[in-house]
């Protein structure tokens, strides 16, 4: 006699609405099935299985990095990856949630990057140079960076070029996860994105002017009439505030001018 598949009962999570009438498929989560509506991204699916997070979950859109997922489609020997909040499931999914991924997080003091970064990056991430091209980095990046080509520009000490190529790096760590040489792919990209910003990009003059206002304490009035306000005060000059247009031209300037 043939055994009849179980389908564990489920809890219904707090932060979800199915479809009425949405189509359910069976899901495993944590080696458990369970029936999903299909409309669910699998963030969703495991708290409509009735998992909390309490790691694993953030912005909810995309942005974070925090939920990096693993999963097999049944009876398939690919393994996939993604972000939870942003695939939707399919039938048969085995997956299996990253709370976070180890990795390898150096001290560095920004002070030695200031002659010959090239060289100071290379003794704090001496793995980056052990890149063996296999491309498993890229193929994985939810964001559809090409990691393995802004790993190429930090060995050429394309520096710029390397922060300006992973700007988009939610951080969710799945490039790291794959790696067979070992690199902390995306830690080293932050430390490129910090080098750039303090070294390789030009000073913004305007922004030189604006700290010596700061510092001559011309704000402090300003300052000052606004910590006399309640709340609603407040919240009635934040809604009634004279606000940018969506599609302002460049040069744009309020009326009143008065606390720039
Ligand atoms: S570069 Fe790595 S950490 Fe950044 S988004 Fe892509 S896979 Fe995630
Ligand atoms: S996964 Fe690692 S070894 Fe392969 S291309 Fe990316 S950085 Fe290089
Ligand atoms: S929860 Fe932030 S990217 Fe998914």
């Amino acid at each position: 006699m043939s055994k009849k598949k179980i389908i564990k009962p489920l809890s219904v999570g707090d932060k979800t609405i199915p479809p009425e009438g949405a189509k359910k498929i069976p899901v495993y989560i944590m080696g458990k099935e369970y029936l999903i509506p299909e409309t669910l991204t699998i963030l969703k699916a495991i708290e409509y299985a009735g998992y909390k997070y309490t790691r694993g979950c953030g912005c909810r859109g995309g942005i974070c990095g925090a939920c990096a997922v693993y999963y097999r489609i049944k009876g398939s020997y690919k393994l996939k990856s993604g972000l939870a909040c942003q695939t939707v499931i399919e039938p048969d999914m085995i997956l299996a949630q990253l709370p976070f991924f180890p990795v390898n997080r150096p001290d560095y003091k920004m002070d030695v990057f200031k002659e010959d970064a090239h060289a100071a990056f290379r003794k704090i991430y001496p793995e980056v140079f052990k890149c063996v091209g296999c491309g498993t980095c890229t193929r994985v990046c939810p964001m559809d960076i090409d990691v393995m080509d802004y790993i190429a520009l930090m060995k050429r000490g394309e520096l710029k070029k390397a922060a300006e190529k992973s700007f988009d790096c939610v951080m969710c760590g799945l490039c790291a996860s794959r790696c067979p040489a070992q690199i902390s792919q995306f830690m080293a990209a932050m430390l490129v994105r910090r080098i750039n910003g303090r070294y390789l990009t030009p000073r913004a003059e305007h922004l030189k002017k604006r700290k010596k206002e700061v510092k001559s304490g011309k704000y402090e009035k300003f300052l000052k009439a606004l910590r006399k306000l309640s709340q609603d005060e407040l919240k009635k000059l934040y809604i009634e505030r004279e606000r940018e247009p969506d599609l302002s031209e460049p040069g744009w300037m309020p009326e009143d001018t008065t606390r720039l």
